[in-house]
């Protein structure tokens, strides 16, 4: 089926908004990862915060990926959606007490560690498997809101701090690794590669004893369209014979590059709006659906099942707020009420992120296997808002 065909027939038979998910692509994606690090001992962990589905999840786990959490549900969602504790990998920073002494009941694989602070804040008879979480002051190169290995960012421990932290760990935690994650949405490998070196020279000067290095995630994509993405080549040419140079098992924490291009969000349109400054084509869909844009300026590429005259129009969303602008200036064939927009990449950190701010019923779910559609969350109701009151 052509993905035209595929979208109309999602929105005929669903409704919209609906996130769509295609599974070949899904797969495409892991197979791709899976290339570039094929010469060296490596276990990929999926990052649950870019989406937490329980279907998509059991998809990963079907995968052979492990479970990167940062919460205390997205623990239970890992369990719920089959992960066993040696499969899960606990992130986040400013971890509670009694998280710490739940995972270290429950037998977790590794928690990584944030600061000393959390290390001194484990009670001295709960014993864990921990990987400290070095911040290598390296600048990711990307938005700033997803940079997270500068010094100025909240996360982890400077290599400075870390020397001493290192030496002096307390007996019933367990140092197994080294973990790093500078940042989202890289598509330049320079900065792995500076982040990496330190990771090694660290190691070396040190003379750690690990099971293994956590490189985090932070794959780049192309929202662009322009073929600008995390360069797999250079990665294996450039990283890869750093990450063997450990002579380890590397982790590695994988969010959008795996499930963000397999992800489309379906809407119609309700209006197209032409006042003497722009054209706004409204949609059935908003912040509310879909942030990112909203929150990072971040470039989404959109698209109309539509064959009226190009014109130039912002595209957006429902929600009283002017930041409600899903893309802007876009050259688009005129829609007609009612026509299908189809709203690219939105597969990782788009539901996840999703609310129901002014009340917005968050979007269906819909998964794609080539053959058939799945409905894998249904669309909210108002009942679903009443819930809790
Ligand atoms: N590991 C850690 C410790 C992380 O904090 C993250 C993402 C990942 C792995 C996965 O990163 P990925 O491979 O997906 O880049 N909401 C933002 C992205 C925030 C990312 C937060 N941490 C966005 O929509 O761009």
């Amino acid at each position: 089926m052509k993905n035209n065909e595929l979208f109309l027939k999602a929105a005929k038979k669903f409704g919209t908004p609906l996130y769509l998910y295609d599974l070949r692509i899904v797969e495409e994606r892991i197979k791709k990862v899976e290339d570039a690090l094929k010469n060296v001992e490596h276990k990929v962990f999926f990052a649950f915060k870019s989406n937490s589905n329980v279907h998509i999840l059991k998809f990963m786990k079907k995968m052979h990926l492990g479970a990167d959490i940062v919460s205390l549900n997205e623990y239970k969602m890992a369990k719920y959606a089959g992960f066993k504790p040696n499969e899960i990998i606990v992130n986040g920073n400013g971890k509670k007490v009694e998280e710490l002494i739940y995972y270290s009941k429950e037998d977790v694989a590794c928690v990584n560690v944030d600061s000393k602070e959390e290390i001194e804040k484990v009670p001295k008879d709960v014993s864990l498997r921990v990987a400290l979480r070095i911040n290598p002051n390296v600048d990711a190169k990307t938005h700033p809101h997803i940079s997270t290995g500068l010094k100025e960012n909240k996360f982890g421990i400077s290599l400075e701090d870390a020397k001493d932290v290192v030496h002096s760990f307390p007996s019933n935690l367990r140092l197994v690794g080294l973990h790093c994650h500078i940042g989202s949405q890289i598509t330049d490998v320079s900065p792995f590669v500076e982040a990496i070196e330190s990771l090694k020279k660290f190691v070396t000067e040190q003379n750690l004893k690990l099971d293994f290095i956590n490189i985090g995630g932070g794959w780049g994509i192309d929202y662009l369209k322009n073929g600008n993405e995390m360069d797999l080549g250079k990665y294996k040419q450039e990283v890869v014979p750093l990450l063997k140079s450990f002579d380890l098992p590397i982790y590695l924490e994988l969010g959008r590059y795996i499930i963000a291009p397999a992800g489309f969000l379906i809407a119609r349109v309700t209006e197209v709006k032409k006042t003497a400054f722009k054209n706004f084509i409204v949609l059935d869909t908003s912040m509310s659906g879909l942030l990112r844009p909203s929150l990072y300026g971040a470039y989404h590429h959109v698209e109309f099942l539509s064959n009226g005259e190009k014109i130039t129009a912002d595209i957006v969303g429902r929600v009283c707020e002017t930041g409600d602008t899903l893309a802007k200036k876009r050259k688009v064939p005129q829609p007609k009420v009612g026509d299908i927009g189809i709203i690219y990449d939105v597969g990782a950190y788009g539901y996840s992120m999703s609310s129901n701010y002014n009340l917005a019923l968050r979007p269906a779910e819909v998964a794609f296997d080539g053959k058939n559609f799945q409905l894998i969350r249904r669309r909210e109701t108002f009942e679903d808002l009443t819930r809790l009151f």
